[in-house]
């Protein structure tokens, strides 16, 4: 067990003996996310002072309107991930196509991609509400030396390395699994170093937190909104409370620590859900259940589903093992 002080690049050099023959080349790229991770941040957190709020000028290619900071996070990430060239490829929700890393010094023989949702949240920005960063790092399949492919980026949630979020909240977080558990780590700003305060993550079996978006109510599955009428009921042990941020980062991160359930689901508005399968809901599926939750499309396992497409959408049931299993039963009234 890690003593509390311990820091997370500490930790990191300790944690390369869980890969067998590493060439150190993963623990450099979960450094360089940490670093640009306190870059976003000084910028977060001055964003009320400085001319960084609000909208930019595009749609990016999930038909939103980018925020600025969802372009500067963006930037910021692809840069440092680029100019360090310790990955041969990264995906991002802001960008149209994959970006294939390559250069004279030999960004094509390394060996992971990155998936990245840069700044989640990004409706929160204006109003001084956390927001995050997340991301999801699988080794490629096609071989090394050769540039990345589309099917280097649409491997299955299992085949996930790593993967973890940032959130920029009261206190700056950094949470993120390698298949061995997941620790946090909180940064302190005025060291500028994230410490070890989170060990050993899990979610509480049950809770009594629901989060969804309860204005789409009349266009959900009917599974669901029975699912709402249970959540809501008054018994012993209930109604539970709704708390819903809006950033899936917080939302998620609230609700491993207290216990409760998140639902993103299909609607007649939204008919594939909202979220993104490759850079939210796999790697939120990963840390869930590396931290003994359940996340699922409302039917089945979220890191089993074959990706087909990028910018692919699924809809995100996702916490307490016994609260998504209890909507499960509900879901299957209606295959
Ligand atoms: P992003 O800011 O990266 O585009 O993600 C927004 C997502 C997610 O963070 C959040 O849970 C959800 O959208 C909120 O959607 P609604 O406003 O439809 O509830
Ligand atoms: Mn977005
Ligand atoms: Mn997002
Ligand atoms: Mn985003």
């Amino acid at each position: 067990m890690f003593q509390k002080n311990t820091t997370l690049g500490e930790f990191i050099i300790d944690k390369q003996k869980h890969f067998k023959y590493t060439t150190g080349e993963l623990s450099r790229l979960i450094n360089s996310i940490r670093l640009a991770a306190k870059v976003v941040n000084h910028e977060v957190n001055k964003a009320g002072l400085v001319d960084i709020l609000g909208n930019a000028s595009d749609i990016n290619i999930q038909g939103e309107r980018q925020q600025k900071l969802d372009v500067y996070a963006n930037n910021i990430f692809m840069q440092t991930m680029t100019n360090r060239q310790i990955v041969c490829g990264v995906a991002s929700e802001e960008e149209d196509d994959f970006v294939s890393i390559h250069s004279k010094n030999g960004g094509d023989n390394n060996k992971y991609v990155v998936l990245i949702d840069p700044l989640d949240g990004s409706s929160n920005i204006d109003v001084n509400v956390s927001v995050g960063t997340i991301f999801s790092i699988y080794h490629r399949v096609t071989p090394v030396g050769t540039p990345v492919q589309l099917e280097d980026f649409l491997q299955k949630g299992t085949k996930q390395v790593a993967a973890g979020y940032i959130i920029y909240g009261t206190s700056t977080m950094l949470v993120y699994t390698t298949g061995h558990g997941v620790n946090g780590f909180t940064l302190s700003p005025a060291i500028g170093t994230f410490y070890l305060s989170h060990p050993d993550m899990k979610f509480p079996e049950t809770g009594s937190i629901y989060s969804i978006n309860e204005g789409y109510y009349s266009h959900f599955p009917q599974g669901v909104k029975d699912y709402l009428k249970y959540c809501q009921e008054d018994t012993e042990d209930r109604p539970y409370s709704a708390r819903y941020i809006g950033s899936l980062v917080s939302d998620f991160h609230r609700n491993m620590i207290k216990g409760g359930i998140y639902i993103y689901p299909t609607s007649s508005k939204a008919p594939k859900g909202k979220l993104r399968l490759l850079y939210e809901c796999n790697p939120i599926a990963f840390l869930t259940e590396q931290a003994n939750g359940l996340a699922t499309d409302g039917y089945k396992r979220i890191l089993e589903i074959e990706p087909t497409e990028l910018h692919q959408r699924v809809p995100f049931f996702c916490g307490s093992k016994s609260m998504v299993d209890k909507v499960h039963s509900y879901m299957n009234q209606y295959p």
